[in-house]
């Protein structure tokens, strides 16, 4: 796995490069989006991809969107096809929609041949065929039959080396979609080549899933501030009583690890100084605050306290860039999102005064900083989950790396 993005980005092929009139353009997207009783409940990823869409219909492409939607095992099954997608994709793009009740084949290209310059066409979920995670080539002959070229705009699935998310990019000309392109750059200059101080706050209940990201990110900042339940797991580990707060007992030896690496690499691990604390997890639950270090045996830690708040504030003051994953509190609880939203605040606060770059990403953070109401005032906030969390590993995700080395565009 070729770690040096520095030398691979040489060779990054932007759709801005290419020659893309009457082509016909595979756009991998992700359209696996957030929905319920066969409605779309958060258009985010629908909407970070109509610049690409506008692009390609000006361009006069004639775009076959590829995306997977849930994980149908390789089933063609009915509650996961994406045609109840059009209707939205209609309205937030303000273009017509074709549907192809296949992503291969003779019935795909029968909606093709009757395409003009600037329409689209939604083929149906690939994940419909098993061949697509096994990457067959085969099946990448299929897909790849249908187009000229082949746009990856789907950063969110570029952890997945499946046939729509890298095999593609090694026969047909690749490129990257406009979103792609912004992911990129943005975790580039959060991680690779940010301005100092860097800080980062990683939250989340639990050390273990996060060992790869922690591991890595400490050789690359100057603060790592630690919140959720996984703060708790390093306060243990330093030989404080988290009382029956949630804590990974057994995560004790990779969590002094964590903090050795740290040390090594002259990055600060912030902990919470104070804790509000509760007796049990539930919405206006009564509390009080403590010291976290003198956590009383029958409370949990729910939420970091005004001191803490006031620390983080104070390295926010002095950084040039921030990364940001994962909740400091059970912030779906009011008002345990308290010290989230100061925190997030601050963040916004700096970042509009043009002192802070401020990027944020994967699992649950988004719906906590949208609940804190800064999303807009963040420098960046990605759309990815998984793959967010893969790249902070350090790892090169399979999607990325075959544009970097993929057929350019004649
Ligand atoms: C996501 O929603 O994170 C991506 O679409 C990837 O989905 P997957 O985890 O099912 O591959």
């Amino acid at each position: 796995m070729n770690n040096d993005k520095d030398e691979i980005k040489m060779s990054f092929q932007s759709i801005r490069d290419m020659d893309l009139k009457d082509k016909r353009v595979l756009l991998r997207a992700d359209l696996n989006v957030p929905a319920r009783r066969g409605k779309v409940t958060d258009t985010t990823r629908i909407d970070r991809l109509k610049p690409t869409i506008d692009f390609l219909r000006d361009a006069g492409a004639r775009i076959l969107i590829l995306s997977h939607f849930g994980r149908p095992e390789g089933e063609q099954n009915p509650e996961m096809s994406l045609a109840f997608l059009t209707p939205t994709l209609e309205e937030r793009w303000g273009c017509d929609i074709r549907f192809s009740p296949d992503c291969i084949g003779p019935k795909a290209e029968a909606v093709i041949a009757k395409m003009g310059e600037g329409d689209v066409t939604l083929l149906e979920n690939v994940r419909f065929y098993k061949e697509e995670k096994q990457n067959t080539p085969e099946f990448v002959s299929k897909l790849a039959a249908l187009g000229d070229v082949f746009i990856n705009d789907a950063f969110s699935a570029a952890h997945r080396a499946h046939a729509s998310t890298e095999g593609l990019a090694h026969v047909l000309p690749a490129a990257a979609g406009l979103l792609m392109e912004q992911e990129l750059n943005a975790l580039d200059a959060a991680l690779e080549h940010p301005q100092k101080p860097v800080a980062a706050i990683v939250g989340g209940s639990k050390i273990s899933t996060k060992l790869g990201v922690l591991n890595n990110i400490v050789q690359k900042v100057d603060y790592l501030i630690l919140g959720g339940a996984m703060a708790n797991t390093f306060l243990y580990a330093n030989g404080t009583d988290v009382g029956s707060s949630l804590c990974e007992t057994n995560m004790k030896e990779e969590a002094l690890k964590i903090s050795e690496t740290a040390k090594k690499h002259g990055c600060e691990i912030v902990l919470p100084i104070d804790s509000i604390v509760v007796n049990e997890l539930k919405l206006n639950a009564p509390s009080e605050t403590v010291d976290s270090q003198a956590i009383p045996d029958d409370k949990m830690a729910i939420d970091v306290g005004p001191k803490s708040i006031a620390y983080v504030e104070n390295i926010l003051e002095k950084s040039k860039t921030l990364l940001w994953n994962g909740p400091m509190g059970v912030f779906e609880l009011k008002p345990f999102d308290t010290g989230t939203n100061a925190l997030a605040h601050k963040a916004a606060e700096q970042t509009k005064a043009g002192k802070l770059v401020s990027i944020a990403g994967g699992g649950d953070t988004v719906a906590a900083l949208e609940n804190a109401e800064v999303c807009q005032d963040f420098t960046y906030i990605s759309t990815a989950g998984g793959a967010f969390l893969e790249w902070l590993k350090g790892e090169t995700l399979p999607g990325v790396e075959a544009l970097y080395t993929a057929k350019k565009a004649a």
